[in-house]
């Protein structure tokens, strides 16, 4: 049994060598859930859903409050250097609903195509995507993602736009140098 366990480890070794390992935060912004960590489904299923491509360096769930998402975000970007910033929740009309306002403090640079197809093939499945008022771009070599807070939604709009995500952080660290399919 152990030997197997070894073999295993040893072909899953062989098969990320040379892989691009993207390190990753998730952050979920819900004051019920900063509460009760227990309730954030969402933030678990991002971490489901990412593939071998990441390692998740930081999950962290913090209420809705614009200061403390803006120096959050800061920290995992420019201490900690972070590829990928997936946030979830706080993108809709309730009053304390900030995220897009806290990201785009931060952000040097919008990837408003992110944002827009995601909402985009969110509207095949609701119409309620329209509501959602998420954005997307990059501080520094982060790339930041707001997702919407609720688990079916996170799940949606990480299947869809998943592959293209990767191929962007390919292109932001210098691993892939065209497009060529
Ligand atoms: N996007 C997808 N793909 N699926 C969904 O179910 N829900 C919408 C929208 N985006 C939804 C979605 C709803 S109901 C709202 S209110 C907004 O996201 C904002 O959600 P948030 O405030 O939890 O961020």
């Amino acid at each position: 049994m152990k030997k197997m366990q070894s073999l295993s480890i040893f072909l899953l070794s062989l098969i990320n060598k040379g892989k691009n390992m993207y390190k990753v935060g998730i952050i979920t912004l819900s004051d019920t859930r900063s509460q009760n960590h227990e309730k954030d489904e969402s933030g678990k299923i991002i971490k489901k859903i990412l593939s071998d491509d990441y390692e998740i360096k930081q999950y962290i769930i913090i209420p809705d409050d614009q200061k403390l998402i803006i120096n959050t975000l800061k920290h995992l970007v420019d201490d900690l250097a972070l590829d990928l910033i997936l946030t979830t929740g706080g993108t809709g009309f309730s009053k304390r609903d900030v995220t897009p306002e806290a990201t785009s403090a931060v952000l040097d640079k919008e990837c408003l195509g992110i944002a827009e197809a995601i909402r985009v093939n969110s509207l095949q499945i609701t119409k309620k995507a329209m509501l959602s008022r998420a954005v997307a771009g990059l501080r520094k070599n982060t790339l930041i993602i707001n997702l919407p807070g609720s688990p079916k939604a996170v799940k949606e709009c990480l299947d869809y736009s998943l592959d293209a995500i990767l191929h962007g952080l390919n292109i932001l660290k210098g691993n892939v140098t065209d497009c060529a399919r």
